[in-house]
């Protein structure tokens, strides 16, 4: 029988680019996941410092764009620069590192924040840096492994998003260990990088942020309203100000409910960015709006800005008054 179900488009892909030095095997692994049903990220370019990269050629050959520009004779921010160019020429949300054996500037590391993303071949924060396997083997380890980071301006110290184990064998010589562990990194990358691009449409991920940033605001504290996560400030007797909803009443939005002005702004709103605001059932009624977060290019000061007049709005007196002397600063 045909199936006749609409196709539901889903999330759109995170663009990623891939800068690799050598064989690129991480790289072919990564692609290769990106060709399965379902993925969460597309490869669109792949980038080099060594022109003469196996994995360029590998990339080429499957239709992939790549670039390369040799580092040597150039300083270090400047060949940055080149590299990031091409990332960004590519509509890149993320660079992934797959063997890219150059020391990153500073400045490029922090404009990249959270969205370059490294895999290192140890059980981080062990072994930092190279010679990683004889390392494990010269202390007697009995599982060493790989972890998949986010990129900080200390080398291999950033953020750990994934790690995978192997156990080093009797007899193991730096060789036969790092085939294992490479064999296990291909485990591991596509299934990070994935997970990582996609939790801006999780509702746990979305949760989490939203729940930080309510509990910021003076006297808050989380209760739950109608059984889903709500904030509300000022004691005992306080007022909600925002209100979590997950695909809630048949909409398929995970969202923020903050308090408007009135329907008037309320209609306002929506009339405006449609794509980004909703009534919500039952609270609309109230001058409530929805706030949909598990969309591509959510504005998170728009979040702040919305979460923080909805607690003034609030908020008892001699506690908005406060906040907002202070915001005066
Ligand atoms: C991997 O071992 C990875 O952990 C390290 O560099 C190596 C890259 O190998 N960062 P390949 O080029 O992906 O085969």
């Amino acid at each position: 029988m045909a199936d006749t179900a609409p196709e539901h488009p889903g999330p759109p892909k995170a663009r990623v680019a891939i800068f690799i030095s050598g064989t690129g095997t991480n790289m072919a692994a990564l692609l290769y996941a990106s060709r399965l049903p379902g993925a969460a990220y597309e490869v669109v370019l792949v980038a080099s410092n060594q022109p003469a990269a196996t994995g360029l050629a590998l990339a080429q050959s499957e239709g992939i764009a790549t670039f390369s520009q040799p580092h040597k004779g150039m300083d270090r921010a400047a060949h940055d620069q080149v590299m990031e160019a091409a990332a960004i020429r590519a509509r890149a949300d993320y660079i992934i590192l797959a063997g890219y054996m150059r020391i990153l500037s500073d400045e490029f590391v922090r404009r990249w924040h959270g969205r370059m993303l490294n895999i290192h071949p140890s059980l981080l924060p062990k072994y930092r840096g190279l010679d990683t396997y004889q390392r494990a083997i010269d202390a007697g380890d009995e599982t060493a492994g790989a972890t998949v980071h986010l990129v900080s301006t200390e080398l291999d110290a950033g953020e750990i998003l994934g790690q995978i184990a192997v156990t080093v064998q009797p007899g193991d010589s730096a060789d036969s260990l790092a085939r294992r562990i490479r064999i296990a990194e291909h485990q591991l990358y596509p299934q990070i990088v994935a997970r990582y691009v996609a939790r801006q449409y999780d509702a746990g991920w979305l949760l989490a942020q939203i729940r930080r940033m309510a509990l910021q605001m003076p006297e808050t504290e989380e209760r739950e309203s109608h059984g889903a996560p709500a904030w509300r400030t000022g004691g005992k007797s306080g007022k909600y100000f925002a209100h979590f909803a997950d695909r809630h009443h048949g909409v398929p939005h995970v969202a923020l409910l903050v308090k408007t002005g009135g329907q008037d702004e309320l209609g306002a709103l929506i009339d405006n960015d449609p794509d980004a605001f909703f009534r919500p059932a039952y609270y609309g009624a109230s001058g409530w709006v929805g706030i949909i977060l598990n969309r591509p290019g959510l504005d998170w000061d728009q979040v702040t800005y919305w979460l923080q007049r909805s607690w003034q709005s609030a908020a008892p007196k001699r506690l908005s008054r406060l906040f907002a002397a202070a915001s005066e600063f």
